[in-house]
């Protein structure tokens, strides 16, 4: 796979106006883009439609967690935008991923399109292992990720949003058609911001990552399209 077909970037802004110029500055590059909570609260579907309609490939990241029939209509909705990927909670449990599973495949029938990938998320990255203790989860982190991942997996999910460090041990558990989508992930010469836990683009897919998302280095830099290609030229050497 082309690395610009691995390459996801985040539209992290409260303004439409904003994203689309992205989009418009970047789309030689990149044609993926990661739509989040504040652009998703700030612009709403009309958002999502509009980076679609710039032949753009969107994932819609809005990690849906909810019982398994809310769950299943707005997954059906996200669907029916024709996003290409979205996720839930993977803690909303086995009866929420299926049936936000069976709402992708059902509108992929219905629309005659290409099936939305569902992918879950397992352990929010911001959280360690006391933090999981304060939850009730007493299990390793390592176990609970790769937990919530089987579950997903048995669920009908296509894959996981997982940080740098859990790709390699995801990837041997679940073997190789399990979407593993990798945020987190700093150039060497990029700033870290508030990411811990980093790793290059490079290393990342080295690892196994299918997708890797980066905003900041590329949304942030000066020239954001020069930025993206140096990213890409990382990948491919
Ligand atoms: O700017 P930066 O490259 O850090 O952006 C990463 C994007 O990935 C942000 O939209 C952030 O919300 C998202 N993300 C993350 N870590 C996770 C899940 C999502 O950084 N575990």
């Amino acid at each position: 796979m082309d690395p610009k077909d691995k390459l996801i970037i985040a539209l992290d802004t409260d303004s439409s106006d904003k994203a689309l110029s992205m989009v418009d500055t970047l789309k030689k590059e990149v044609n993926f883009f990661k739509i989040g909570f504040e652009l998703f609260s700030s612009c709403g579907p009309a958002i999502v439609k509009d980076v679609l309609k710039r032949g753009c490939r969107v994932f819609l990241d809005l990690k849906y967690h909810d019982i398994p029939n809310t769950v299943g209509k707005a997954a059906a909705a996200a669907a029916g935008m024709g996003v290409s990927v979205f996720n839930v909670h993977a803690l909303g449990g086995y009866d929420m991923m299926k049936r936000a599973a069976e709402a992708a495949e059902e509108e992929a029938k219905r629309l005659k399109a290409p099936k939305s990938a569902v992918i879950a998320v397992t352990v929010l990255t911001s959280m360690d292992e006391m933090a999981l203790k304060k939850v009730g989860v007493s299990d390793t982190m390592n176990n609970e990720v790769l937990t919530l991942a089987k579950l997903a997996r048995s669920a009908g999910l296509d894959g996981v949003v997982a940080s740098p460090s859990e790709i390699k041990p995801l990837r041997e558990a679940l073997g190789g058609d399990f979407l593993i989508v990798t945020p987190g992930v700093r150039p060497e010469w990029a700033a870290k911001g508030d990411q811990k836990r980093v790793a290059t683009p490079k290393e990342a897919v080295s690892a196994g990552a299918s997708y890797i998302v980066v905003g900041r280095p590329v949304t942030a830099a000066e020239d954001m399209a020069a930025a993206a290609r140096k990213i890409l030229e990382e990948m491919r050497s």
